[in-house]
């Protein structure tokens, strides 16, 4: 009979379940305000981190990637896939789980499931950049793509930024009223548009969060007008755009990691030289962000690694005093540190 595991094998794991109770006993707009904060905080300090574009596995039907960094102190990384066909088989587009750990030891500190958290920090991620870049008193937002992201998308623009009224549209009509339906009680003035034209009508904000494996066009150039915000989450992989070209040439574009958004934003129809600005230098001041009220300032959102790792360090911090995590026995802890093998031993 195998002794029971020591102390020293317990690692914190938040499954779905807790993570939904969280967001419930935290509420969700406090959520996202703390995450936005949270990782403005980490983009502050965007020097301190190791940083390279995700590894990613692409295959026909999508991708998986593996997202890693470290500041130093803490090691994170996240497991994500991107499957634009997988909702025609019941299963989620994006579906995520990651680790934190300690970078002294190597021991894990937390494992957790990042389907939800992911929705979260991407729609906190993009309130980050709309509340510096999007028009002053922004209060329409376009909301084209309405399906896992979307609701996250609209709470956190409403939380963060201000936004009275979103306009959905999605080529599928289901979508759209799932989105309405959901966003019901949310505060927000709900439209649901037949057309993305109609969707962007007196919009300041347009966030295209849409799913295909292809070069896009979402937004073509004689639809966006002047002194607009595009929060562009969808185009983020290698043959994966939402926008076109010449929306970008008349557009000032700010990018998480320009050497990943180079591969797998918008910006990859774009020569080498098209000029971007790495968000983090707009918050620390050594870039500018919006100049001019008549600007396109564009958000060519794919997400980074720093943002999850922002996101696991929230979410380990707001476990402290709940229930809202199991522990799991995942690190082998024999009583002597060499003696592994006398440990299986001993368990027959
Ligand atoms: N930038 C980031 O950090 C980040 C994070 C998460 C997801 N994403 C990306 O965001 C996108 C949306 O993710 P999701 O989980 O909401 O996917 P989803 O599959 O749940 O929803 C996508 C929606 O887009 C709609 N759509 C597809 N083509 C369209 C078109 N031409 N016009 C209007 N609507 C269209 C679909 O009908 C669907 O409802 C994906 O491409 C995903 O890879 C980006």
């Amino acid at each position: 009979m195998a002794p029971p595991p020591s102390p020293l094998a317990y690692i914190p794991f938040v499954s779905v379940e807790n993570m939904m109770r969280l967001v419930h006993r935290f509420g969700i707009e406090d959520v996202l305000r703390e995450l936005t904060d949270a990782i403005e905080a980490d983009y502050l300090r965007w020097s301190l981190f190791e940083k390279a574009p995700r590894l990613a596995s692409h295959s026909q039907e999508g991708v998986i990637e593996l997202m890693p960094t470290s500041d130093g102190e803490a090691y994170a990384f996240k497991y994500v896939n991107g499957h634009p066909s997988n909702t025609a088989k019941g299963l989620q587009t994006v579906a995520a789980f990651g680790l934190l750990a300690r970078v002294d030891t190597g021991y894990p500190l937390l494992l957790t499931e990042m389907t939800l958290l992911t929705a979260l920090r991407t729609a906190a991620t993009s309130a980050m950049v709309a509340r510096r870049l999007a028009p002053a008193g922004s209060r329409v937002m376009a909301m084209i793509g309405n399906g896992a992201q979307a609701e996250f998308q609209a709470i956190a623009m409403k939380a963060i930024v201000g936004i009275e009224e979103v306009r959905l549209y999605d080529i599928d009509p289901e979508a759209t009223r799932k989105a309405a339906r959901n966003l019901a009680g949310s505060g927000l003035k709900v439209v649901a548009c037949e057309t993305s034209q109609e969707a962007i009508e007196g919009a300041q904000i347009i966030t295209t969060c849409t799913a295909d494996k292809a070069y896009a066009t979402i937004l073509s150039d004689n639809m966006v007008g002047a002194g607009i915000h595009i929060n562009a989450i969808g185009g983020d992989c290698p043959g994966k755009t939402e926008l076109h070209k010449d929306i970008l040439g008349r557009a000032s574009a700010f990018v998480e990691f320009e050497p990943q958004t180079r591969i797998e934003g918008e910006i990859q129809q774009m020569e080498a030289d098209y000029p971007v600005t790495e968000f983090w230098q707009v918050l620390s001041g050594e870039a500018q962000g919006r100049t001019d009220e008549r600007q396109i300032t564009l958000f060519d959102s794919v997400g980074f690694a720093i943002e999850d790792f922002s996101a696991l360090r929230y979410l380990l911090g707001k476990l402290d005093g709940t229930d809202f995590f199991q522990q799991l026995d995942i690190i082998a802890d024999p009583d002597d540190p060499r003696d592994l093998f006398g440990m299986l031993q001993r368990a027959a």
